[in-house]
């Protein structure tokens, strides 16, 4: 019992200093275009914002304070897509080394680059560096209305887990959690 209790000790303590996620920049081809992805800086904040309410027509549900805080945590990686320095795209994971599970926090592609491949390609650098850094699951919620985004993710291997009812603090809308073991083939829609 007690050395049950040391090892889950041992493992909570490493899950609460974890260490930071490290990503080096990468040029994705999306739609013949050369997207560059990389982790995001304070200065990208506004721009994440005007991509938000692009895409919330014109409802911001992070905002430029949700998006400061969430840079300066720890365990947290936020990247940018740009093309030629503009900002077209962004997704953020939380990494837990308690339950060894990356959990994406957003994602969102500006309307005139979506469904063509960078939501998808965003998705899939995430998963390549959380199973570099020992991650056995991912996990994330959606709205239950949000179809289309529940499309990208079972295409990429999510499936659904439970309903989480009144999730959502803004209008305490329903969301659906989503899980995807790492280390295993993504099924096809
Ligand atoms: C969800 C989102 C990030 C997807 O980004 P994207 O770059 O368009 O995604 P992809 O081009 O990689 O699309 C992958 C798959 O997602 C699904 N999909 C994406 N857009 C879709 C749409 N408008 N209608 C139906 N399915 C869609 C499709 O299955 C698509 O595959 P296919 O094109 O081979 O059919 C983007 O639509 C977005 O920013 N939505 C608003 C923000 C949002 O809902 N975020 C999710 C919060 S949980």
């Amino acid at each position: 019992m007690f050395r049950k209790f040391n090892h889950w000790l041992a493992r909570a303590a490493s899950g609460l200093a974890g260490h930071p996620v490290y990503f080096a920049p990468q040029t994705l081809q999306v739609a013949d275009r050369s997207i560059v992805l990389q982790p995001a800086q304070r200065g990208d904040i506004e721009a994440m914002v005007e991509i938000e309410r692009r895409v919330y027509q014109g409802y911001a549900p992070w905002g430029s304070l949700a998006f400061t805080s969430e840079l300066s945590r720890q365990h947290r990686l936020y990247l940018v897509a740009t093309d030629d320095n503009y900002i077209i795209g962004f997704v953020g994971c939380s990494f837990n080394w308690v339950k060894n599970d990356a959990h994406i926090t957003n994602i969102a592609v500006t309307p005139g680059y979506q469904r063509q491949g960078l939501g998808t390609a965003m998705l899939r650098a995430l998963e390549k560096v959380s199973t570099e850094n020992g991650m056995l699951t991912m996990s994330l919620e959606v709205r239950v209305r949000n179809s289309r985004a529940q499309r990208l993710y079972r295409q990429l291997g999510f499936q659904k887990s439970k309903i989480k009812h009144g999730y959502y603090e803004d209008d305490h809308g329903d969301a659906l959690e989503m899980l995807r073991p790492l280390g295993k083939e993504e099924k096809n829609d």
